[in-house]
């Protein structure tokens, strides 16, 4: 077969899956620094496969990591629809608990293996091929199509409000339609209906100004580790809720209609059980799994840190200890506040002869979809002609902070049409997607812009 050079973007001699493996061999972790590079070169492919096949496109500077925005041909009396995803992904580690190397996609039982593969290239990806499909068939789009696709989604898009604000004009739109969430099941239409917020903070507690031995000290010297632990064993009462003074303030406990909803969705308890490989659930009692991800704030520790962390043993005291934490948010709690909250309730906690100092991370709003709206019932429609079957509506536990930016900034609504697959292991080993769900993601984009031409 004829071959393009590598360079050549215009698509054809090469299939869809051979631009989504592309695509996935960048590197293209946005919170390490020395990847840098990496992202430039990812956001440039996207640039420059968006530029030769009909959109106007932009390699964009967020002060951050670029974002790539394009633009489709105008067509005149027809509504305007911004596509969002992220070219960004989390780092591999642990690199060796995968099967096959993180940035060198394997294809095994029609699934595609790869960080990235599902959240969030192989989705925005669908999207892209989805349209230059239909612009090389048919010449035209049925709606003014903006792509906006960054690169720091997964480290809190903490750019990307100010950019959009800079450019509140230009991304000026009807309605955007991200496909960044999950499926019930495989190749089962889902619309998500909520997202939660998040608040991120790291706590450092220091002792002694160096490391001492533990025998010649400990004892006498309050250690830094034990202290920490300590506080964060209270982050959570015995009834597994979050025992921060004022946490639940204000949150809405949820209704008897919501809770109804999600008990009809064929998720089950055993289903969390099965994919998790937890020898039993936990939590918040009172609720089950889906309501606790999908309803409920929650506390988690993301990563612990301090003293001797190698082979055999070491008798050391150590000099610091610290935590990142992150908070998962329900609508009407807000990021800020949350923060202050637990930082007070550590530090009354803490015990004398350390210190604790708290870094503040990123912060996000939780999101809940108008179900009433138009689109919404445009999006339902994509669904159910793509995958032909009724969609399911779920609560994710999940956050894409910047689709409450978009509500306050440009006043625009959000389509949640995700394709992960239950099993899709984002953020861990074996990540993957199914290609199968590309090629329905493909499809969906289609159907989804015929179908929002046709209800404005
Ligand atoms: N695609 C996810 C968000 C998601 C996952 C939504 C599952 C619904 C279900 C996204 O890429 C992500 O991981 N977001 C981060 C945001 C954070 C770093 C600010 C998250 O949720 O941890
Ligand atoms: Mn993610």
């Amino acid at each position: 077969m004829h071959r393009k050079s590598a360079t050549d973007f215009s698509i054809s001699g090469k299939t869809d899956l051979d631009l989504l493996l592309e695509f996935i061999r960048f590197r293209s972790v946005s919170t390490k620094p020395d990847h840098a590079p990496d992202m430039r070169a990812c956001a440039e492919w996207l640039c420059r496969l968006l530029s030769s096949n009909g959109f106007a496109a932009e390699l964009a500077d967020t002060g951050g990591h670029p974002a790539v925005v394009a633009r489709g041909p105008e067509v005149p009396g027809k509504p305007t629809v911004l596509i969002y995803g992220h070219y960004d992904v989390q780092p591999e580690d642990p690199a060796e608990e995968w099967t096959t190397p993180a940035f060198e996609p394997a294809i095994r039982n029609r699934r595609v293996f790869a960080r990235g593969a599902t959240d969030n290239k192989g989705q925005i990806l669908a999207h892209v091929l989805g349209a230059i499909h239909t612009l090389r068939e048919e010449g035209t789009l049925p709606v003014n199509l903006i792509f906006l696709i960054e690169g720091e989604e997964e480290v809190g898009s903490t750019n990307l409000d100010d950019f959009i604000r800079a450019r509140r004009t230009d991304l000026r739109c009807d309605v955007i339609a991200v496909s960044d969430t999950g499926m019930v099941a495989e190749n089962y239409p889902t619309l998500t209906q909520s997202l939660r917020g998040i608040a991120a903070m790291e706590v450092i507690v220091r002792g002694p100004s160096t490391d001492l031995h533990s025998g010649i000290f400990g004892g006498a010297i309050v250690n830094p580790a034990t202290a920490l632990v300590g506080i964060l064993a209270r982050l959570h009462d015995h009834h597994g809720r979050v025992a921060v003074p004022g946490f639940y303030d204000d949150v809405v406990p949820p209704d008897a209609a919501e809770r109804a909803a999600l008990a009809k969705l064929p998720t089950t308890d055993s289903d969390y059980l099965r994919e998790t490989g937890a020898p039993a659930l936990g939590g918040e009692e009172g609720y089950t799994a889906m309501e606790r991800i999908g309803l409920r704030p929650t506390a988690e520790i993301n990563g612990l840190t301090s003293g001797y962390q190698g082979a055999g043993t070491k008798t050391v005291l150590p000099s610091v200890a610290s935590a990142k934490l992150t908070f998962r948010l329900v609508p009407n709690q807000k990021p800020d506040r949350v923060l202050n909250l637990v930082e007070i309730h550590l530090q009354n906690l803490l015990p004398r002869g350390v210190e604790m100092e708290v870094i503040r991370g990123h912060g996000g709003m939780p999101y809940v979809v108008d179900l009433k709206s138009p689109w919404t019932a445009a999006a339902l429609r994509a669904l159910e002609t793509t995958f032909g079957r009724e969609p399911a509506l779920v609560r994710e536990g999940g956050s894409i902070p910047i689709v409450q930016s978009f509500r306050e900034l440009l006043g625009t609504d959000t389509l949640l049409l995700g394709l992960a697959a239950p099993d899709c292991k984002a953020h861990a080993p074996d990540e993957n997607f199914p290609i199968e769900s590309f090629e329905a993601g493909i499809r969906l984009h289609r159907a989804l812009l015929k179908e929002l031409a046709a209800s404005y």
